[in-house]
């Protein structure tokens, strides 16, 4: 049987000309610039990324026994695919084209657990440097309503990056001692139960 080529799902592709015809609405129409749509829409996908990440890492933490740093991780799957959902109804509001892309496969395996945790706070960064650029975007193309959403990411990218060097910092003061690694996964544990 034939394969069909995996193609980027556009949910313009699917409404008929007339249907989308029907559907413009004239001077009322929102208008997002063009170079914005885009990078909100990489950023989907950078969001994806992240959230699939931490899955993997969920899984790895998982199959070490280590419950607590799992649910942790598991925590911060669900809030990635909330920030990427934030952004695709952002463009949805604005009636502009969101774009589904492929998802690159994120790191299976790690040295031990630090590890693990300095590649999340590295994706952390990177993602911190990729909101800030679309923010400065917007205040060049004078998008005020990303401008906006844009704020709010970066917030929230300060407690993202300060949540993950916390916990590297109560590794390190773990160090080789196992027994203070599964206290700290213990509480890890409680905390996801709480908040979950
Ligand atoms: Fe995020
Ligand atoms: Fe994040």
């Amino acid at each position: 049987m034939r394969r069909a080529r995996a193609r980027p799902i556009s949910a313009r592709r699917f409404v008929s000309r007339e249907f989308a015809a029907s559907q413009q609405k004239g001077p009322f129409r929102m208008t997002i610039p063009t170079d914005v749509e885009t990078a909100l829409n990489d950023q989907v996908n950078n969001e994806l990324y992240s959230a699939y990440m931490y899955l993997g890492m969920a899984t790895w933490f998982d199959s070490l026994a280590l419950t607590g740093f799992s649910a942790w991780m598991q925590a911060q799957c669900v809030e990635e695919l909330q920030h990427a959902q934030k952004l695709m109804q952002f463009l949805s509001d604005q009636d502009a084209t969101i774009t589904l892309k492929e998802i690159k496969a994120p790191p299976a395996t790690f040295d031990d657990p630090l590890a693990a945790l300095e590649t999340a706070l590295q994706a952390e960064q990177d993602n911190t440097e990729q909101i800030n650029d679309i923010y400065e975007l917007a205040v060049r193309q004078q998008d005020h309503a990303t401008e906006v959403m844009m704020q709010w990411f970066i917030q929230e990218q300060v407690e993202e990056e300060r949540s993950a060097r916390t916990l590297i910092e109560r590794v390190r003061l773990a160090g080789n001692d196992r027994g203070a690694l599964l206290v700290l996964d213990a509480q890890l544990g409680e905390r996801s139960a709480a908040t979950g």
